[in-house]
């Protein structure tokens, strides 16, 4: 039986930034954003709209009333949470509109917690193929203001339907985890950032992807020439690169050149929003598959997905017939296109803006899903 991505669909805030800009407000050579991290534009958005609000925004795009009613799973993966207890996947099975009786809740690891979350999904249809179930990466990538992180911040969350009759990519049982106790990029209980070693969390992802990758080959006996295409975690779209670069000496001219046009294809949205944590690799897999023609339905793809702290995974997939007919090109075009591009100054007071949870607070933004009112430290969204 093939279990997979059925529909899939991201969404991102209605704002974002211009990172020259940025640079020349920081005092920095452009050249490192855009080259050197590989960002041209990072999402923004305002204290009325949460995880909540761009996981809902995702799913009900690609929900119909029939998958409403079949889907009996919600989870989210998420490292943005905003309540220690409840999960934000009970707050959206009911702004979503999902029958009653589904199981809904929220996985932590960092920026791994979706490709968690899509394992237990796929391993939940195998046994149930009749139901559907609805995984959903959300975050909000903050590091704080003029600090080294601050360029490779951002927000949004995919969305991702599982099924047993996958329209875009099923799922191969074939993967490789790891597990490594390192201090790379942290948040303790309380904080409002992470606690981050950047070069730490650089060199523990590049060494993740080499181990996870090398195991997979010689435990599966494939190579470089059975993928068509690698999609990345992706933090920043160097971080990848650097990745897939590290191991192409061992590939041949033909499969190196082939994998770094695919992985150019594969950065496109991200370069524009920024980290999504554990969006970003199903962001990039989105950009692959609206922005590659190369692809074909029967290609393999490999999926590397990090989470600092640190757990890595290699998985596979294979693209269905009729898949890039199953895809919202357009409709993800046209929502980073509509976005409204924000001063620094007016970024930097976006950023700043205070919400105290404990008093009565109401928002008027007419986002679809966003913060209506906050009361008694409950969130009230408009739907
Ligand atoms: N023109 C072109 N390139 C330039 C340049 C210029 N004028 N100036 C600098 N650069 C290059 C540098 O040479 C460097 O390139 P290499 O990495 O290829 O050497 C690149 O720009 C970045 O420069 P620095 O290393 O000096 O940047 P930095 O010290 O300010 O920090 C960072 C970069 C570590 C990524 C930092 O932004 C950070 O800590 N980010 C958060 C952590 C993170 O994203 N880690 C990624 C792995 S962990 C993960 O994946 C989980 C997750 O989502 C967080």
């Amino acid at each position: 039986m093939n279990v997979g991505i059925d529909k899939i669909s991201f969404f991102v805030p209605p704002y974002y930034i211009d990172m020259t800009e940025l640079a020349q407000v920081r005092n920095v050579d452009p050249g490192k954003y855009m080259i050197g991290i590989g960002q041209s534009e990072m999402a923004i958005g305002p204290s009325s709209q949460d995880i909540v609000t761009y996981a809902a925004n995702a799913a009900n795009k690609i929900l119909t009333d029939e998958d409403k009613k079949a889907i009996d799973l919600v989870i989210v993966g998420t490292e943005s949470s905003f309540d220690e207890s409840k999960a934000s996947a009970v707050i959206l099975h009911r702004l979503l509109g999902i029958q009653d009786f589904a199981r809904s809740f929220e996985i932590k690891e960092a920026c791994y917690g979706a490709t968690a979350g899509l394992e237990a999904a796929k391993n939940h249809i195998s046994r149930h193929p009749e139901s559907k179930a609805l995984v959903i990466a959300a975050d909000i990538a903050r590091y704080g203001l003029n600090n080294g992180g601050e360029p490779t911040q951002g927000a949004g969350a995919v969305a991702m339907l599982i099924s047993s009759q996958p329209k875009i990519l099923a799922l191969s049982d074939d993967t490789i985890n790891l597990t490594q106790d390192i201090y790379d990029f942290w948040r303790p209980t309380g904080h409002a950032y992470p606690l981050v070693d950047g070069p730490l969390s650089n060199e523990t992802y590049i060494n993740s992807f080499n181990k996870v990758y090398n195991r997979y080959s010689k435990e599966y006996q494939e190579s470089f020439g059975d993928f068509a295409a690698l999609a990345f975690h992706i933090p920043y779209t160097k971080m990848g690169k650097k990745a897939l670069q590290s191991v192409l000496p061992q590939a041949s001219e033909q499969d190196a050149t082939r994998l770094l046009e695919r992985y150019d294809e594969s950065i496109t949205y991200s370069r524009r929003v920024g980290n999504l944590y554990t969006g970003s690799l199903y962001l990039g897999l989105i950009s692959l598959l609206e922005n590659s023609t190369a692809l074909k339905a029967g290609d393999k793809l490999g999926l590397f997905s990090y989470g600092s702290g640190a757990v890595s995974q290699f998985f596979t997939g294979i693209l269905q017939s009729g898949y890039e007919k199953h895809l919202l090109k357009d409709y993800h075009q046209a929502l980073l296109l509509q976005r409204t591009k924000l001063t620094i100054s007016a970024y930097e007071k976006m950023f700043n803006e205070y919400v105290d949870y404990n008093k009565t607070t109401t928002f008027n933004d007419e986002l679809p899903f966003s913060i209506a009112k906050i009361e008694d430290n409950i969130r009230f969204y408009h739907n």
